[in-house]
C-alpha cells in the first residue's frame, strides 16, 4: 500500500498537525434574551443553561462573556403581551426595554459588537414577522416598519442589524434608510436562507413569540429547496448585505457550503434553539456525550463553510476551551 491514511492519525500531535478546521471564540455570536424588570433571571425551560435576563443582569452576563474572549452578541427581547400590537409600535419606543438595553450595553462595553434583531414577531400581536392584513402577511408595508426599526436600533448603538423576517427587498430598503440617516458603518447580517423550520420551537418559548394563527411558510423557505437559497443570496448580495446567513445550521450544511462556494461575503450560520435543545435533552438523559456532540456540531458547521456561527453553545464552549481552564 502506498497510501495509508491512518499514518496521519497516529498520535494527537499528528492529528492536530493535519487538522483542517478549528474553532475559536472569534467565530461565535452569542444570542441573548432580554426581559423587563430588575434582578431577574429565568431559565428557558426547553433550553437548559440559557436564561432570560433583565438589563442589569444581562450586563453582568456580557461582562463574564467578555472575560472569556466572547465579544459578539445578538440580542432578542421578550415583550409583555400588553405592549404588542399589529404594527409592533413598541419597537421604536426609546424608553422601551430593547432600545434602552442596546444603549446601556454599548455604553458599558463599547468594544463589544452588538447585533440587533430587525423583525416584528416579538412585538406583534399576531406573532408574525410582517404586517397582517386579512390573514395575509403583506410585504411592502412591512418594509417601512423594518427600516424604522433598524434606524432606531442604529441610533441606539447597534453595530450590526439582523433582519430575520424574510420579506422581499428588505436588505436594500434598510441599507438605503441607514445610509440616508448617516449610518453607513452599521452592518447588515441578512438572514438570507431562513427556512420554515420546526427547530425554532424553544426560541418561540423564550420570547412568547409563536404565530397566533397559521405558520410562516409564505415567507420563510421550504426545507426541500436549495436553489432558492442562491436566489435569496443573489438578492441580498446585490442589495448590500455584509454577511449572508443560513438558518437553521445543522440540517442545512449543504446550503452553507453552496453559499460559501458561490459568494465572496462571509457566511454565517444560526445553530438554532431546537438544535441546542436536542443535544441538551439527550445529554441529560445520558444518551450522548453533550460536550463532544456540541464540539462536533460546531466544527461541522465551520467545515461546511460558515465563518460566523450564532450559537447558544458559545459561552459554554468558551468556558470549556478558554486558555485559562
Ligand atoms: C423570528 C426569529 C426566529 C428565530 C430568530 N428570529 C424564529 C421564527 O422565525 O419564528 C429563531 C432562532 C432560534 O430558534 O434559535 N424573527
Amino acid at each position: 500500500m502506498l497510501h495509508r491514511p491512518r499514518r496521519n492519525r497516529k498520535t494527537q500531535v499528528v492529528r492536530n498537525l493535519v487538522q483542517e478546521n478549528t474553532l475559536s471564540v472569534n467565530d461565535f455570536i452569542f444570542p441573548l434574551f432580554l426581559i423587563d424588570g430588575k434582578n431577574k433571571k429565568s431559565e428557558v425551560k426547553s433550553m437548559p443553561g440559557i436564561f432570560r435576563f433583565s438589563e442589569d443582569l444581562l450586563l453582568k452576563e456580557i461582562e463574564s462573556c467578555m472575560k472569556l474572549g466572547l465579544k459578539t452578541f445578538a440580542l432578542f427581547p421578550n415583550i409583555e403581551e400588553k405592549l404588542k400590537d399589529k404594527t409592533a409600535s413598541e419597537r421604536w419606543n426609546k424608553k422601551g426595554i430593547y432600545l434602552k438595553a442596546i444603549r446601556e450595553i454599548k455604553k458599558k462595553f463599547p468594544e463589544a459588537i452588538l447585533m440587533t434583531d430587525v423583525a416584528m414577531d416579538p412585538y406583534s400581536s399576531d406573532g408574525h414577522d410582517g404586517i397582517v392584513k386579512n390573514g395575509e402577511i403583506v410585504n411592502d408595508p412591512t418594509l417601512l416598519v423594518l427600516a424604522k426599526m433598524a434606524l432606531a436600533q442604529a441610533e441606539a448603538g447597534a453595530d450590526i442589524v439582523g433582519p430575520s423576517d424574510m420579506m422581499d427587498g428588505r436588505v436594500g430598503f434598510i441599507r438605503e434608510s441607514l445610509d440616508e440617516a448617516g449610518f453607513t458603518d452599521v452592518s447588515i447580517m441578512a438572514y438570507t436562507a431562513k427556512y420554515a423550520s420546526a427547530f425554532y420551537g424553544p426560541f418561540r418559548d423564550a420570547l412568547d413569540s409563536a404565530p397566533k394563527f397559521g405558520d410562516k411558510k409564505t415567507y420563510q423557505m421550504n426545507p426541500a429547496n436549495s436553489k432558492e437559497a442562491l436566489l435569496e443570496a443573489e438578492l441580498d448580495f446585490s442589495e448590500g448585505a455584509d454577511f449572508l446567513m443560513v438558518k437553521p445550521a445543522l440540517s442545512y450544511l449543504d446550503v452553507i457550503k453552496l453559499l460559501n462556494d458561490s459568494f465572496s461575503l462571509p457566511i454565517a450560520a444560526y445553530n438554532v434553539s431546537g438544535e441546542y435543545a436536542m443535544v441538551k435533552a439527550a445529554a441529560q438523559k445520558g444518551w450522548i456525550d453533550g460536550d463532544r456532540t456540541r464540539d462536533e456540531i460546531l466544527l461541522s458547521i465551520k467545515r461546511a463553510g460558515a465563518k460566523v456561527i450564532l450559537t447558544y453553545f458559545a459561552k459554554e464552549w468558551a468556558q470549556k476551551n478558554s486558555p485559562k481552564s
